[in-house]
C-alpha cells in the first residue's frame, strides 16, 4: 500500500475483536520495528511481547482503562537509555528513537490489517517492576495490537488535524 495511505488509515484503535494474532503476522509487524533508523544506529530498543495471562492482565492493569481490556496483546516498547545515542551537549536520542520505532510497528500493524493504540500515560514503574527491567530500562510505549472492532473517524485528518499552513513554513519562521 502507498505510505500516504497507510499513514491516513492508521488510527487509535481501542477496541479489539477476541481473536488472537498468529506468530508470524506480529514477527512480520514486529520486522518493520526492527529496521527502522535510530540516532548513529544505537538500535536502543526491545519489543516485549505479552499475550499470556496472567501477565498480559498485569500490564493492561498498568493503563487501567477499561478499553484495553479487549486487547488479545500488549507490546511494551522499551528504551535502553545506556546504549542510546548522547549528543555532545548530552542529549539522550533514546525517546527519539522509540517514537521512531513505535511508528513503524504501528504502520506495519494496519498493513498486516492490525490496529494499535499509542499509550504513554502509563504507571511505567508499575510496569518496569512487573516485568522486572534492569534500571537502564524504561518502558516507554503500551501499544496495544489486535483485529480492530472499531473503526476511525473518516473526517479526522480535516477535523482533527492542523492545517498545512499552520504548520508548513518555506525558507524562514
Ligand atoms: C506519544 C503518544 C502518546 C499517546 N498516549 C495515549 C494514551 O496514553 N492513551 C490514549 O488513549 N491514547 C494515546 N495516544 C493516542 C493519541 O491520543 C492519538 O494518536 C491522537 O489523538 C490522534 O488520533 P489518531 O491516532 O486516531 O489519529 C498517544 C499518541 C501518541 C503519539
Amino acid at each position: 500500500m502507498n505510505l500516504l495511505n497507510l499513514a491516513k488509515r492508521r488510527y487509535s484503535c481501542r477496541s479489539f475483536l477476541d481473536k488472537p494474532i498468529n506468530k508470524e503476522l506480529l514477527m512480520n509487524v514486529l520486522e518493520a520495528g526492527r529496521v527502522a533508523p535510530s540516532a548513529a544506529n544505537k538500535q536502543p530498543w526491545t519489543f516485549i511481547v505479552v499475550n499470556e495471562q496472567p501477565l498480559l492482565q498485569q500490564i493492561k492493569s498498568c493503563y487501567g482503562k477499561s478499553w484495553i481490556e479487549s486487547a488479545p496483546t500488549v507490546i511494551v516498547i522499551c528504551g535502553n537509555h545506556t546504549t542510546s545515542w548522547k549528543r555532545d551537549d548530552g542529549k539522550d536520542h533514546c525517546d527519539i528513537d522509540i517514537g521512531i520505532a513505535t511508528d513503524h510497528i504501528a504502520l506495519a500493524a494496519v498493513d498486516a490489517g492490525l490496529g494499535t493504540c499509542w499509550i504513554c500515560k502509563f504507571d511505567a514503574k508499575k510496569c518496569a517492576s512487573i516485568l522486572g527491567l534492569p534500571p537502564e530500562i524504561e518502558p516507554m510505549v503500551l501499544l496495544p495490537i489486535g483485529f480492530p472492532a472499531d473503526t476511525g473517524n473518516p473526517d479526522r485528518h480535516d477535523s482533527q488535524r492542523l492545517p498545512p499552513d499552520k504548520i508548513i513554513k518555506w525558507n524562514r519562521w
